[in-house]
């Protein structure tokens, strides 16, 4: 089976609301074996499944500890403010300045159909505040004040009119010091 592709900015599945999970089965945790094979290729530390083309609401993430699902995730709680530098591999190359809450509390499902619990700070909780941007159709740029989101696209035309050669990526969600 061919590698995933993964989408870059411009592929209007980023920008659609994936829908939820209604059944995880084998073909589902194929794909998250795909996915993971995708983001460690990459490198990144996440990857949501609108970011394969495929809108529907679960991503696969390793910020170190090794790899994890998570399905219908929800965040219920989050405080604190942090600003960190985050990219993306949806928007290759490029990466800014974000604000975002330092903690959150987090429920989803994992690929048994368990339900999770979580609570997440810093690395973690910024990357999984990342990807659920993913699954409501939000990307990096949203984030950007005009003449940043400017800049951005004007990067990014130049990128896709450079392609097939596929640049080097900061990596989904945010660099690892
Ligand atoms: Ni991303």
């Amino acid at each position: 089976m061919a590698p995933l592709r993964i989408r870059v900015y411009g592929d209007p599945v980023l920008r659609r609301v994936a829908q939820d999970v209604t059944d995880i089965d084998g073909a589902m945790a194929e794909l998250c074996q795909e996915m993971l094979a995708a983001m460690y290729e990459a490198p990144g530390i996440g990857l949501a499944a609108p970011q394969v083309g495929v809108s529907q609401r679960f991503f696969v993430y390793d910020f170190g500890e090794g790899p994890g699902v998570l399905v219908n995730p929800e965040i219920t709680e989050s405080d604190g403010e942090w600003v960190y530098n985050e990219g993306c591999l949806s928007v290759p190359e490029l990466s800014w300045e974000i604000v975002r809450p330092r903690r959150i509390h987090l429920k989803a499902h994992d690929l048994h159909g368990n339900e999770l619990s979580i609570e997440a700070e810093d690395l973690e909780a910024r990357l999984f505040q990342h990807e659920l941007d993913h699954l409501a159709g939000r990307i990096l740029l949203d984030y950007l004040d005009e003449d940043q989101r400017r800049e951005a696209k004007r990067v990014l035309r130049e990128q896709a009119m450079s392609r097939p050669s596929r640049p080097a990526s900061a990596g989904d969600g945010l660099k690892l010091p």
